[in-house]
């Protein structure tokens, strides 16, 4: 039996049951592929089925607001890709009714839907023989063909894609892409292979001299560190509204809602906060009262939140001109950054 029909037979019996793969509706697994872009299956799923509820077709999802959409998003990171497949439903409605782009070469056309996503939909909707090739394709073919050449390199990338090509199931190519893809989720993983579970051992390179674990050869260029400290002045007015603006600037978070900030590149003494704030807002601000980090990438930040009490609303219209007043109950409305939902959870005052 040859490596595809393998593939395939140990599929049927081995596949995870994932909620998208309930059938090949290509609005399902749009919503899916797009998730799973720099995200794990686990955390992916944890969104899925609220996603398809609020939004559940193209239409319903091209009349929402961004903020909307956005809002469901809260959380998972990286969140162009929920501007792009925004942008894809609007795009989209510009169509004749029901249309949605089938081939590959199409697909690419759209922002967000890169090599690795066009390909994943193309086969799995419409069997077309493209192979959807991510981090688990490049380990689980450089250990069965035994490839030494570094993974990262646009050469062995292409050499790889001939092969896999060739490998792929004509028949089958949807079942194809994601019979690799849980293979090496699920046995030929980073660490702790399961190899005598696997459908193909015998004739994998690795598996027959015992070298699994030298491949793939992956030379990273690691990028520097980034260290930001972000220092969010929390105003709450008389009315108990506080003040937030919409992140537009091409970095971060875009599209989520925030307080007003101010940044720096290293660590400021309080004084100096209190003094950039005044200087920026023209608002004394108050202590801190709250403290965070997080990674994101290659981006360390660190996050306080200082206390500031307004009472002239004149002080406002200003300095703050891009804000406005919300209150504690529209805080569902809005998409926020993670550190900014923890404040959220963590300020006992409002
Ligand atoms: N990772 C990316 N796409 C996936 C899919 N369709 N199924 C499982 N894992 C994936």
């Amino acid at each position: 039996m040859d490596f595809s029909k393998k593939i395939i037979n140990w599929y049927k019996n081995n596949h995870r049951k994932l909620p998208w793969r309930e059938n090949k509706n290509p609005y399902y697994i749009l919503v899916s592929e797009f998730m799973l872009q720099q995200t794990k299956v686990s955390q992916a799923i944890k969104y899925y089925s609220n996603f398809i509820k609020k939004f559940p077709n193209l239409e319903k999802l091209a009349q929402a607001e961004e903020k909307e959409v956005l809002k469901e998003w809260e959380g998972l990171g990286y969140y162009k890709r929920a501007i792009n497949l925004h942008s894809f439903a609007k795009k989209l409605r510009e169509k004749p009714i029901g249309f949605f782009p089938k081939k590959y070469q199409e697909l690419i056309k759209y922002k967000g839907i890169g090599p690795y996503t066009g390909a994943a939909i193309a086969s799995i909707c419409f069997d077309e023989v493209v192979p959807a090739i991510d981090g688990n394709f490049y380990r689980v073919f450089s250990r069965y063909l035994g490839i030494y050449n570094n993974i990262i390199s646009v050469f062995t990338k292409k050499i790889l894609r001939t092969f896999i090509l060739k490998m792929m199931d004509k028949k089958n190519p949807g079942i194809f892409n994601q019979a690799i893809m849980d293979l090496g989720a699920t046995l030929c993983t980073p660490k702790r292979v399961k190899c005598l579970l696997c459908p193909i051992k015998i004739y994998c390179f690795s598996f027959k001299n015992g070298t699994v674990y030298e491949l793939p050869v992956k030379n990273i260029i690691k990028k520097s560190i980034r260290n930001r400290f972000f220092y969010y002045v929390f105003i709450c007015n008389n009315s108990k509204k506080f003040c937030i603006n919409k992140r537009l600037n091409k970095d971060i978070w875009k599209g989520l809602y925030e307080f007003p900030l101010i940044e720096s590149e290293k660590n400021l003494p309080l004084f100096e906060i209190r003094d950039k704030i005044w200087k920026k807002y023209k608002i004394f601000s108050d202590n801190i009262i709250y403290k965070v980090k997080n990674k994101i990438n290659n981006q360390i930040l660190s996050i306080q939140f200082l206390n500031c009490k307004i009472m002239k609303p004149i002080q406002i219209k200003k300095n703050l001109n891009k804000f406005f007043f919300i209150s504690h109950e529209k805080i569902c409305e809005y998409p926020f950054p993670s550190p900014i939902t923890l404040f959220f959870k963590n300020e006992k005052m409002i």
